[in-house]
């Protein structure tokens, strides 16, 4: 048994769970279901990232303290992710005294290694929403091509990148008066003195993409790095400097270790068995838009406090819908819950199981490809074999199965199907789960194939123990099929479990048959995807998309 905690990023306190999120959160949590039915142990850890300028001014929006906002969020998330069967073992909040306890540590630590210093910074402050401004709340002109209406941080027209108070005509995005320069001291992690640890590991625990990717900024000095904001900021002040907060960013990772040390004293264990010990590996799924952090600031935190450092960073791209940018204005920024309005989570988990694979590419979410696949595979191909022989065993030969031939087809299929077991595995354990649909899918296609050469709807009225036979053949091919499944589709599986009156699947479940005994009632699975119910959720998201704008 192999012992591993495994990640999402945690997701902001000022918005929905929404497809993008989805897809991360998917791949943990077939990974981690995958990990379980082999025995293994694989803690499943999450947070809501609940601390900065954006979530304090979404709650003044509101007219609400920042904590009702994270509290009403906090919920609605872990419902989504039930509602999605996303299961994590404990998921938390940064807002917590834990999460506090252990920043102290982490700030300590840095502190006595030296790794601290306090310079002088220059930044925009508000004087109306009196705030100091993040470079996302400040827009302006391009200092460099002259094009109006930019960011703080960067140009998207001509990709400059800059500080926020070189902008022309800078202007507070939230009520458009023009911010002042202030200047304040702020506390740095010189992160260079991490970079001869960095360049070593980076390379061991990232896949080669994104080691590349990181090998320029590597090759370079690193920047230093302000990891504390001034008051009024939501999160927590350093215990040693009036006034100065951590920035969202220090804090968030540490949500990790928090929210794991919380799993551990609900159950009287100590975290460090999880975070100070070598023989447990720890997995981090992120999107690439977050790497930085993931790879540099991270690791570099976790050395100096004394930490383990993660085995390993996985990087997936972002979600686009229909080959574009998740929009509002199209109605394609969907949130978990308005799809879970309209149609089962069972449809997305399989399709973008189909897409998932190691690769740091987008990942398109297309709406004529997903009802295709899902009516096409999952329904025609797979479900169907259940449907049809099910309902025959039990309407012409009283559900009950044969004894499984010992020789011939249907014993070699069944056999090929036991076989696939380690492959099959094999592919879920590297995280490429389209490839493994493909070879479940295969055998599905080897089932409908016996199914249809065999004709059990006219053999039946000449021969009903040779159909029974057929058909006990097609169940358990199928039956095997749904064990490769659980980990995608877990309660998909517990109910192909019940209608062969077994306990919940285990992989090692995919080695047995069933024979000679009697089927349960047969209960409906999964229906057709109506193309129709995507056409609601687009609408559905616009008006929503109006209602809040
Ligand atoms: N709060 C930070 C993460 C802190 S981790 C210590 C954050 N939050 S986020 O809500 O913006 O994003 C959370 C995760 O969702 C990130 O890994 C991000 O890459 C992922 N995604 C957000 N939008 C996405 C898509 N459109 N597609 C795929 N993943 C997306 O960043
Ligand atoms: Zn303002």
């Amino acid at each position: 048994m192999t012992r591993r905690l495994v990640t999402s990023a945690l997701p902001y306190a000022n918005g929905d769970i929404h497809l993008g999120h989805l897809v991360e959160h998917l791949a943990t949590d077939f990974w981690a279901r995958f990990q379980k039915m082999r025995g293994h142990q694989c803690l499943t850890i999450c947070a809501d990232d609940t601390h900065g300028a954006p979530i304090m001014v979404a709650a003044r929006k509101k007219g609400i303290a920042p904590e009702e906002l994270i509290a009403r969020t906090l919920q609605q998330h872990t419902k989504d992710f039930v509602d999605f069967q996303i299961h994590y073992d404990h998921y938390s909040t940064t807002h917590s005294e834990t999460n506090r306890a252990l920043c102290s540590h982490f700030y300590k630590k840095l502190k006595e290694g030296g790794h601290i210093f306090k310079r002088a910074v220059d930044q925009h402050y508000c004087e109306t929403d009196k705030i100091f401004l993040p470079d996302r709340f400040v827009k302006g002109t391009c200092p460099r091509c002259g094009v109006e209406n930019q960011y703080g941080d960067s140009c998207e027209a001509c990709s400059a990148v800059y500080h926020s108070t070189e902008l022309r005509e800078p202007r507070c995005s939230i009520c458009d008066s023009t911010p002042v320069v202030r200047a304040s001291e702020q506390f740095f992690v010189k992160l260079e003195d991490f970079r001869p640890f960095l360049s070593e590991w980076v390379p061991q625990h990232t896949s080669a993409a994104v080691a590349n990717k990181l090998q320029e900024w590597l090759s370079e000095e690193l920047k230093d790095w302000c990891f504390t904001r001034d008051a009024p900021y939501f999160g927590f002040e350093l215990p040693d400097a009036k006034g100065k907060y951590y920035y969202v960013w220090f804090d968030a990772p540490i949500g990790y270790v928090s929210s794991t040390k919380e799993w551990c004293e609900q159950r009287g264990l100590n975290f460090k068995d999880f975070w100070q010990n070598p023989e447990i590996e720890i997995h981090h799924n992120i999107g690439k838009d977050i790497v930085y952090f993931h790879t540099l600031f991270w690791p570099a935190m976790l050395k100096s406090a004394g930490f383990s450092t993660p085995t390993s960073i996985w990087v997936h791209g972002m979600l686009t819908v229909n080959g574009e940018k998740l929009s509002k204005s199209k109605g394609t920024f969907i949130n978990a819950r308005t799809y879970l309005n309209h149609l089962a989570p069972e449809y997305l988990r399989y399709y973008l199981a189909c897409k998932l694979n190691q690769g740091v590419g987008d990942i398109d979410f297309n709406f004529e490809d997903f009802v295709g696949r899902v009516n096409s595979d999952l329904i025609g191909k797979i479900t169907n074999i259940a449907s049809r022989s099910a309902q025959m065993l039990h309407k012409q030969l009283e559900g009950r199965l044969a004894h499984l031939p010992a020789r011939g087809e249907g014993a070699e299929l069944i056999k090929k199907a036991h076989h696939e077991s380690e492959g099959i595995a094999q592919l879920y354990e590297e995280r490429n789960f389209a490839k493994a649909l493909l070879s479940i899918r295969s055998l599905a296609d080897l089932a409908n194939k016996y199914f249809d050469d065999h004709k059990p709807w006219i053999l039946v009225k000449e021969d009903k123990e040779k159909t029974r036979e057929i058909l006990t053949v097609a169940l358990n091919l199928f039956r095997i099929v749904a064990v490769y499944l659980a980990p995608i589709l877990p309660r998909y599986a517990e109910k192909v479990a019940q209608l062969f009156k077994e306990e919940p699947y285990t992989w090692e479940s995919s080695q047995h048959a069933v024979e000679n005994g009697e089927l349960n009632p047969f209960s409906h699975l999964l229906s057709r995807l109506d193309p129709k119910a995507v056409e609601a959720i687009v609408e559905e998201t616009k008006e929503l998309q109006q209602k809040t704008s």
